[in-house]
């Protein structure tokens, strides 16, 4: 069976994104950024407070950093060593989920589980030892509300978990209680910060004029240092960075895929932005628009992931080889060549789309912080698997700024700051004490 030409077009004219409409997600970006500073409730994005500002470069000390907020949990002791350097000492990863195992964050799965867990990695990192006294930086990234840098409280989960007992919790309580339940004492968390806050953190401590830090991963997200915002309890320089959990903005053009997906997702209505940009949603999709040219249109592909649109974006052989075979082993279909060049097709449309639409919010934030003026030189510091590892993501980001911004596209750049989510829960630890 051959796709009908016309749906396939129509399927591919739905995920593209003008210029036009990019213009406007900027604007819109701005303008909701604008009424969140007044009022946050008002805006669709959070806009949440970090309680800290940038670090000066020259924060030092041995540190401990947990990173928790995608499939996997990372535990880092790092060795902060000053004028942007670091040093990890030693580091412990693991998922949080194994087929078959165990399953920290699906429904069933309970607080004093997950943090259980997050306890043990703690201690395989200090290597059991219960004396000496650690400080510890928690990179949580999820929508939390603080009244300062330490206590952070889960308003919702978001990227599908679904662990109860969390939502409306201080994290860093049911932390040090599953500390306690180990018999470790002796690790004393100083400070809570989203991921994006952390990537910002780690890419201010290595280089000048970076503002804005964004996750592109399984979720995505962005913060910016908002210079008017000056609180007592806050550390840092030059403001308060805001967390701006981006991945709820509303005000976008979702076509009938974004929306279908929406409907039956683990939180319908929230997190619109994120479920048409991010890893963990471009692949369903994907799915989605595949089961429609397949004919299959309730079918739901399970096993679909963004890893396997990378690989079929990628393939440069004839016959589309890597193509066919994720075709046959994760959707159970063989498809002739001509159909298999539109699946790479698709898979490359839902990636352009979401490249296109995140410029489009960076550029929202730096016309916001040029507030009509000239545009100061800027790298916008990004972390995430999509962003790194997604091929057409970053040309696609280059080419966005350049539509949007015209000629200050060159003041602007995005960097890769790798494992600023880690390295930043180090440094907001020591900016703590
Ligand atoms: C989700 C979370 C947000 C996080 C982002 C990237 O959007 O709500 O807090 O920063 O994922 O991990």
């Amino acid at each position: 069976m051959a796709f009908d030409e016309m749906k396939f077009q129509e399927v591919i004219s739905e995920f593209s994104a003008t210029t036009e409409m990019l213009r406007e997600t900027a604007k819109n970006f701005q303008k909701d950024l604008q009424i969140g500073l007044k009022d946050p409730k008002s805006s669709s994005m959070r806009m949440l407070k970090s309680y800290v500002g940038l670090p000066t470069g020259n924060e030092k000390g041995e540190f401990l950093a947990l990173d928790f907020g995608g499939t996997n949990v990372r535990v880092i002791r790092y060795s902060l060593e000053g004028e942007g350097h670091s040093k990890i000492i030693r580091h412990v990863a693991e998922p949080l989920i194994v087929a078959g195992k165990y399953d920290y964050v699906g429904k069933g799965s309970t607080a004093e589980q997950m943090f259980d867990f997050l306890a043990k990695l703690i201690d395989d990192v200090i290597e059991g030892d219960h004396e000496t006294k650690f400080y510890l930086g928690h990179t949580f990234s999820f929508p939390s509300e603080q009244d300062d840098l330490n206590n952070a409280k889960l308003i919702i989960w978001t990227k599908e978990f679904a662990t109860a007992g969390v939502e409306g919790k201080v994290v860093n309580d049911l932390l040090l209680e599953a500390l306690k339940r180990r018999g470790i004492e002796n690790v004393v968390p100083v400070a809570v910060i989203n991921d994006t806050v952390a990537v910002l953190l780690s890419a201010a401590y290595k280089h000048s004029d970076v503002y804005t830090g964004s996750i592109y991963a399984t979720g995505h997200n962005t913060c910016y240092i908002e210079e008017s915002i000056h609180d007592p309890k806050g550390v840092g320089k030059g403001g308060m960075i805001l967390n701006l959990e981006c991945g709820n903005f509303m005000n976008l053009n979702p076509n009938r895929f974004d929306m279908a997906f929406d409907r039956k997702s683990e939180k319908p209505g929230e997190q619109r932005f994120e479920k048409m940009v991010s890893g963990r949603y471009m692949c369903e999709l994907f799915g989605m628009a595949l089961a429609e040219l397949f004919e299959e249109e309730n079918k739901h592909y399970d096993d679909l992931t963004a890893v396997d649109m990378s690989m079929i974006i990628s393939d440069v052989s004839e016959d589309l080889r890597k193509v066919a075979e994720i075709v046959k082993n994760k959707i159970g279909q063989t498809a002739e060549l001509e159909d298999l060049k539109k699946i790479q097709e698709l898979a490359a449309a839902i990636v352009i789309r979401s490249a296109r639409l995140v410029t489009a919010s960076y550029v929202g934030i730096i016309w916001q912080r040029a507030n009509g003026g000239e545009i100061q030189p800027q790298h916008v510091a990004v972390d995430g698997s999509v962003y790194e590892k997604m091929p057409l993501v970053q040309e696609n980001i280059k080419k966005a700024l350049e539509e949007l911004l015209g000629k200050d596209a060159e003041k602007v750049d995005t960097i890769l700051d790798n494992g600023g989510s880690g390295l930043g829960a180090a440094i907001a630890a020591a900016m703590a004490v």
